[in-house]
């Protein structure tokens, strides 16, 4: 692989990639994405197998190097909730992290090991729990009231259930901008408006009721937050934080001690594409911009918008991202500061599982989503703009236009082609459908096949039918064959769902 041929920023950072570029063509392992595109059709999501298995044992291997007792990988299932991916998951005996009835229904397809599945969610229904309780998962306890339910539910069943609290601890020392809002906000405060976790004043009451209770188990603590920041500070700071939390919890409870901790997940991936759609310095600029550019409208149609044209350069350009941290980073700096931080408050680490939820991390760079060109749409006049109009939408990268995501893409028949000029690179939805806004792209013309990269996780899971256009087909790369995951919809799939009342078919008869 030349190292000019791909978005590269975190290369450097692994040993392994299943991205490379042979014979001028991106191939994704073995497999030429032209051979997929041709193969399998487009828009369609591709999946690398190996670089699933080696994600899954750099993160063991990360953790387990600095942790005295056991670790275990719960990949989050939201993330991709193929149940191919899931069920190599499964057989290289990973957990999960699941947050629906649904979620579990799946995993427990899957052969998952129930002991390492934590269930997240608020709202739990009762039917939900008991399912848990009878499945042997563990129960990740979010609502006050939740721990009654358990309690009924498991003795119907004479069963004991094991349950965690996830906790929200105060992070005043994470006063940094998060990258989850466009407006300047502390992490801080990110995470406390977020619904997820039980507030910190029932913790000390609910976690004597538990330990009174028969049918129930504290075995540990859980804490996710999610990407606020790829830095490794951030990790740091938030587990100075939660060992004090556990350090106070134990005092409160007479001495007791977790046997389990989760620190749920948020750890970026290889090629981070979080957020890098709307740099801090475009909101700054259109702020203070704005009132300027709607006043040079007093020089005349023809002024105003070659003002405005030289201005959408600035605006559109991104710079390329900062590279993560590795994940052997994100290990070494996560334990270590657990390591120091628990047994000052007065926590027992030896023997205790560490658990980690990555979801993003895991599965980012395991998946590419191939789309493409239909037509190359160029206007010159009043402003000039250019955009490469796909076969796909961002309605099948959805999860990405939340986090506004832009993704780093390939035109895959030449990767190493210069780029010539700037056009958006957007889906064939009715919406903007901006996929890569201001995207700097070489010669291309209809047919040609682009690769959006990081498409592994929450893009497939979050896809959506907008326009009536059916949700495309995955595959799973295994060396230099490929073979179909889940197949694309088709119209019948898009409309399988409605139902049009008997009276309204009569009333259309009757009218013609
Ligand atoms: C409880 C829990 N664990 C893990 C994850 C995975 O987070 P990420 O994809 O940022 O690693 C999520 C995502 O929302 C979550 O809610």
């Amino acid at each position: 692989m030349s190292p000019g041929s791909l978005p590269h920023w975190s290369a450097a950072r692994r040993d392994f990639d299943c991205l490379s570029v042979r014979n001028g063509v991106l191939h994704v392992e073995g497999m030429s994405t032209l051979d997929l595109a041709d193969r399998f059709g487009t828009p369609l999501f591709v999946f690398s197998e190996a670089q699933l298995r080696e994600n899954l044992r750099r993160f063991r291997e990360a953790f387990a190097a600095g942790w005295p007792g056991p670790v275990d990988v719960l990949p989050a299932m939201k993330a991709n909730t193929l149940l191919a991916t899931r069920r190599l998951l499964s057989n290289e005996g990973a957990g999960a992290d699941i947050y629906s009835p649904e979620e579990l229904e799946g995993v427990l397809r899957t052969g998952v090991d129930p002991e390492r599945v934590s269930v997240n969610g608020g709202g739990k229904p009762r039917e939900h729990l008991r399912r848990c309780v009878e499945a042997g998962v563990r129960i990740t306890v979010e609502d006050v009231h939740e721990i009654d339910v358990i309690q009924e539910v498991a003795a119907e069943l004479n069963a004991t259930a094991k349950i965690r609290f996830r906790v929200k601890p105060a992070l005043p020392n994470l006063w940094r901008r998060t990258d989850f809002s466009l407006l300047s906000i502390p992490i801080d405060l990110g995470i406390q408006v977020y619904k997820s976790g039980i507030p910190p004043e029932y913790l000390r009451e609910m976690g004597r009721k538990v330990l009174a209770m028969p049918n129930v188990e504290l075995v540990g603590i859980h804490f996710h937050a999610g990407r606020h920041h790829p830095g490794l500070w951030y990790w740091e700071g938030m587990m100075v934080r939660l060992a004090r939390l556990i350090g106070e919890l134990s005092r409160a409870w007479g001495g007791w001690q977790p046997a389990e901790i989760d620190i749920g997940g948020g750890f970026a991936s290889p090629r981070d594409p979080h957020n890098e759609e709307f740099p801090r310095s475009e909101f700054v600029l259109t702020a203070l911009g704005y009132p300027f550019l709607v006043g040079l409208r007093g020089l005349g149609e023809k002024a105003y918008h070659s003002a405005l044209s030289r201005i959408l350069s600035v605006l559109t350009s991104h710079k390329d991202p900062k590279a993560p941290p590795a994940i052997e980073e994100y290990g070494r700096a996560v334990t270590t500061v657990l390591r120091r931080e628990l047994p000052r408050n007065g926590i027992h680490i030896e023997g205790v599982r560490l658990q980690i939820e990555p979801g993003r991390a895991m599965y980012g760079d395991t998946g590419i989503h191939l789309a493409k060109v239909k037509t190359v749409k160029r206007q010159t006049s009043p402003i000039p703009y250019t955009w490469v109009l796909t076969d796909t939408t961002y309605f099948f990268l959805a999860g990405g236009v939340f986090e506004h995501n832009r993704h780093p893409f390939v035109f895959v028949a030449d990767p190493d082609a210069p780029a010539t000029q700037t056009a958006d690179i957007v889906g064939h939805s009715c919406y903007a459908d901006q996929i890569v806004l201001g995207a700097r792209v070489p010669e291309v013309a209809a047919g040609d096949v682009v690769a959006f990269l990081e498409a592994g996780a929450y893009q497939e899971s979050s896809a959506s039918n907008f326009n009536s256009l059916p949700r495309p087909a995955s595959v799973l790369v295994h060396g230099d064959d490929a073979e179909l995951i889940k197949r694309a919809e088709t119209i019948g799939d898009v409309y399988g769902r409605d139902v049009i009342p008997e009276r309204l078919l009569i009333e259309e008869a009757r009218q013609a």
